[in-house]
């Protein structure tokens, strides 16, 4: 009996290590909405539509049914890799520089309408975990588990920072922080589909407990 497990919170939670942990034990799938939201992003940037730092919304529109979002599994790295108009985008869409466009291109109504709609298409199988902002409310409101997950900002800043310094990546703590907050503020305020806990997923706040922790109470979760 395979279920849809569906992961929203806010951003740098720690939502896709958890999805991805859960994924490999139960030999689920693993979607990561934010990757195809980024993707979009990055199209955006391609092509010119973000001038200034303000996104051309009317121009991003026009081409929205040129972009093509699909993702696949590299057996090697066993890691799945995002694909924008058969190109891999992996590395591409986690820049800081995409991080920092990402809430404000996620905002716009036919954006949603689009990706939701290919979220609902991949969940034909069950035996999905899929992690994003809106995936409990909005994307499957009947999915067997839902969890939503948070730590304090100052926490999360500070995990995704090592991270990127990690990658070689020279951003500063203070742009981190504020990319934090920044999304925060967008994901949670916005119209289409905000960043809200449904009534029944279950809250995991991971500011004070281990990786190793959250996965045994998440798989718990899980099987029961
Ligand atoms: O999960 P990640 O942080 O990579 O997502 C990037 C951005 O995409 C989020 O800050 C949010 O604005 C948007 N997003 C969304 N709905 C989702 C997943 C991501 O609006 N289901």
């Amino acid at each position: 009996n395979k279920i849809i497990i569906a992961i929203d919170g806010y951003s740098s939670c720690g939502k896709s290590t958890l999805a991805k942990q859960i994924a490999k034990e139960l030999n689920y799938v693993y979607i990561d909405t934010g990757a195809m939201y980024r993707a979009v992003s990055l199209y955006a940037l391609q092509k010119g539509f973000i001038v200034n730092n303000v996104l051309e919304v009317t121009k991003l529109l026009a081409a929205l049914p040129s972009i093509k979002i699909s993702f696949s599994y590299n057996l090697a790295q066993s890691k799945s890799e995002t694909f924008l108009n058969g190109v891999n985008v992996e590395q591409d869409i986690r820049t800081i520089e995409i991080s920092n466009h990402v809430s404000k291109v996620a905002q716009i109504k036919e954006v949603r309408e689009k990706m939701v709609d290919l979220q609902r298409a991949m969940g034909d199988d069950k035996g999905l975990v899929m992690d994003g902002r809106d995936i409990g409310s909005v994307v499957f409101p009947n999915a067997e588990l839902k969890l939503f997950m948070t730590a304090s900002p100052k926490i999360r800043a500070q995990r995704r920072f090592d991270e990127l310094k990690a990658k070689g990546d020279k951003v500063s703590f203070e742009d981190v922080m504020a990319n934090i907050v920044l999304r925060d503020n967008d994901d949670t305020s916005r119209t289409e589909n905000p960043l809200i806990k449904s009534p029944d997923a279950i809250v995991i706040d991971n500011s004070d407990i281990t990786q190793e922790e959250q996965f045994e109470l998440a798989l718990n979760y899980a099987k029961n």
